[in-house]
């Protein structure tokens, strides 16, 4: 069969990346990379891609007049390849509502907390200085409004005492690595629905523990 074939948006490290990479590395995984797009030149990501033989592109923000047109630059280059999926993986722009709406149900986003808690920058310090007991990341659908979308999957990991911010942003990570490929897998499959700006994934099983933080 046919594989999704995904456009992958970056500004950084790109770990989010190379979990893709090397899930559709498997012959099995239904999903391809077609193309990277990083809006900064000279990125750990960029490497990533290069590293794995995918096509790179460079399209920086700053030499655009508006977002409008960025967006339309990232939109022509991720037709052109024959994008059907586009994955945001630590992309740091905001995004035209014309470009959001381009994509509708056809772009999803990683975030590093469970949302809605936590939209936006530096949730794991936040998370912290609440005194949430767990945090996690959550893979969704992008709408118009910042960390808002129909919910895919989530991943739930434990605050521990004594945490700061990167301790806790590495256990997310880790979790985020199984999450992103595991929603791709889904969408390529065909298994997920969204109705009513909830998502259904056919045949997917809830866990049935929970979890307490102490353990009492
Ligand atoms: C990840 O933790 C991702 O969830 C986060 O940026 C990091 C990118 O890491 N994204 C956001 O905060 C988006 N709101 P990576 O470049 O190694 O994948």
């Amino acid at each position: 069969m046919a594989k999704l074939k995904l456009a992958v948006l970056i500004s950084g490290r790109g770990s989010n990346l190379q979990a893709l990479i090397d899930a559709c590395a498997d012959p099995a995984y239904p999903a391809e990379i077609a193309l990277v797009i990083s809006n900064v030149a000279g990125v750990q990501g960029l490497d990533r891609a290069v590293g794995a033989g995918l096509p790179t592109l460079v399209i920086d923000h700053r030499k655009y007049p508006n977002r409008t047109e960025f967006d339309l630059e990232m939109t022509q280059a991720m037709e052109a390849a024959g994008t059907e999926l586009v994955c945001l993986a630590g992309f740091m722009r905001l995004l035209s509502e014309a470009f959001v709406a381009h994509w509708h149900d056809r772009m999803i986003n990683i975030h590093p907390s469970l949302l809605p808690a936590f939209k936006g920058l530096d949730v794991q310090a936040r998370a912290i200085a609440a005194g949430a007991r767990f945090s996690g990341c959550t893979v969704h659908y992008v709408r118009h409004e910042m960390d808002v979308g129909p919910i895919i999957v989530q991943a739930v990991v434990p605050i521990h005492a004594g945490d700061d911010a990167g301790a806790l942003a590495a256990r997310i990570l880790a979790q985020e690595h199984v999450i992103y490929p595991a929603a791709v897998r889904w969408i390529a499959e065909g298994r997920v629905t969204i109705a009513d700006e909830r998502v259904s994934v056919d045949g997917a099983q809830p866990p049935n523990v929970g979890a307490i933080n102490p353990v009492p």
